[in-house]
């Protein structure tokens, strides 16, 4: 799904029948060149930048776990856990210095930009996220994070091209 006009930032704008979303359950969406995931897990919606903050891989097909009450997604890639609320970067600590303690969960902050879900009489909206500042998944919206993503997949084409 494309949407090549333009979405003006802070107005929510239609993405599409709420049925049809939650049949197709993972949508991606390219709006400017911002490409986008919208999910509905537990009948609720999500929409995350779809590049993982770390390398960019897509999250497209990342499981979905609970985790320290967090619903998160885990990105196929290197398994970076992202929660789908926030975009919070989560990850299982421990402490070489204290073995004998369990790991626990501990936030490395917001890593991937949310987006805002909205439902009006069976219609699904979308409103750009305008949380001011820099955050990581955003490299991937630059002209060299892009074009690093597509050097990236070009390798893995050539990759699987040869095996
Ligand atoms: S690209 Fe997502 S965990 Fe590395």
């Amino acid at each position: 799904m494309s949407k090549e006009e333009t979405v003006e930032s802070g107005k929510p704008f239609l993405v599409g029948n709420k049925k049809d979303l939650i049949e197709t359950k993972r949508t991606s969406i390219t709006v400017g060149e911002r490409v986008l995931l919208i999910i509905h897990h537990e009948g609720v919606f999500y929409a995350l930048d779809q590049h993982c903050y770390h390398a960019g891989g897509s999250l497209l097909n990342g499981d979905i776990e609970e985790l320290d009450n967090r619903l998160c997604i885990v990105c196929p890639k290197h398994k970076y856990k992202i929660s789908l609320k926030n975009g919070e970067g989560i990850y299982n600590a421990t402490n070489p210095k204290e073995k004998d303690k369990p790991p626990c969960w501990k936030s490395k902050g917001i890593k991937q930009r949310v987006h805002k879900v909205t439902e009006v009489d069976g219609k699904v909206f979308l409103t750009l996220s305008e949380t001011p500042g820099w955050i990581e998944s955003d490299y991937y919206q630059s002209e060299k994070g892009r074009a690093d993503l597509k050097l990236e997949m070009d390798l893995e084409t050539n990759k699987s091209a040869k095996s």
